[in-house]
């Protein structure tokens, strides 16, 4: 049974056939068939035929966490503030990019918020000022996981607010992002993209891994038959919120450790910061990661 009393078998029906989890890799587990075959809906609509080996994600994502220490100090010295936001469907990947982000950050001047469903008094409020509470100060990186962007994607798609409230929510994003910009904030947009097997796949992987089983929620079942539902809110968010000021940058996510080291790398290369590696930060590879425009399907 999962949460909330469901057969997952119901949902799933792949479960009812033997299905078994590989871990010889924990950050990236694979589903074998009963015949041994891996599932490898990660190929859906992707544009490489490997997946990074994990002796060159390992050596890549090291030095890359460097360099985003080194912006952490730039930030911390400079006074600057910055916010990267975290967006994508569910199992696409934000939590795990944002674990390796702050690996090795330091935690003081560095945080994740990850906010749960509005509370009635957060409800009765202007729908940004429970984020504003949380914006960095000087000298700090926030960064979010999920964020003012519910509104258009989960709340939309399920029903949490009305028609009138989207559009103002749509009217209003832009303008509220101009202003933090305008203030100086340093505002990144990441939206992590998975395909639709491939989200699948991870949802019978967090059902079958006990460590993982607490990520899948009722929300998560939802969404399996809503692809059609978030693909459109998703191009009505994008139409109205990839601005000049506040741009998304896209990250093709169905390779996980290329999805979070193309991450980094992209949010590396926006800045100028001291004692800088280029040679290190190279170039993000336009296949996996770059402006909406060219990487929306
Ligand atoms: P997650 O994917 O973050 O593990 P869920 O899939 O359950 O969690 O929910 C997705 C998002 O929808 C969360 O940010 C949650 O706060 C939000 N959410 C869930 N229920 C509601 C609700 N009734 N109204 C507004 N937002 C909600
Ligand atoms: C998500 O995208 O739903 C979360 O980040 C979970 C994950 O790390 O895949």
């Amino acid at each position: 049974m999962m949460n909330d009393g469901v057969d997952a078998a119901e949902v799933f029906p792949e479960l009812r056939t033997k299905l078994r989890v590989e871990f010889s890799d924990d950050d990236d587990p694979v589903l074998i068939r009963e015949d041994g075959s891996a599932v490898e809906t990660w190929r859906e609509n992707y544009p490489l035929d490997e997946r990074m080996t994990r002796a060159e994600y390992n050596h890549t994502k090291r030095l890359l966490q460097i360099e985003l220490l080194k912006l952490q100090y730039w930030v911390k010295d400079t006074g600057g503030r910055m916010v990267i936001v975290f967006e994508g469907r569910d199992a696409a990947g934000k939590g795990g990019t944002i674990k390796r982000f702050t690996e090795h950050l330091n935690p003081r001047g560095a945080r994740v918020v990850a906010l749960g469903k509005p509370t009635d008094r957060e409800q009765g409020e202007w729908y940004f000022q429970r984020y504003v509470t949380h914006l960095p100060t000087a000298g700090e990186i926030v960064m979010f996981d999920r964020s003012w962007y519910n509104r258009a994607g989960v709340e939309r798609v399920m029903g949490y607010c009305d028609q009138e409230q989207y559009d103002r929510f749509i009217r209003q994003a832009p303008a509220f992002e101009r202003m933090l910009v305008d203030d100086g904030v340093l505002l990144v947009k990441l939206w992590f993209s998975v395909s639709r097997a491939e989200q699948r796949t991870r949802f019978i992987i967090r059902q079958v891994d006990p460590v993982r089983q607490w990520k899948l929620s009722a929300n998560d079942i939802e969404s399996l038959d809503r692809w059609d539902a978030y693909t459109k809110a998703k191009v009505e968010m994008f139409r109205a919120t990839d601005t000049e000021q506040a741009p998304w940058t896209v990250v093709k996510s169905n390779d996980k450790k290329r999805a979070r080291v193309e991450a980094m790398r992209s949010v590396l290369a926006r800045f100028d910061y001291s004692d800088r590696n280029p040679e290190t930060i190279g170039s993000p590879d336009p296949r996996i990661v770059g402006p909406a425009a060219t990487l929306l399907e």
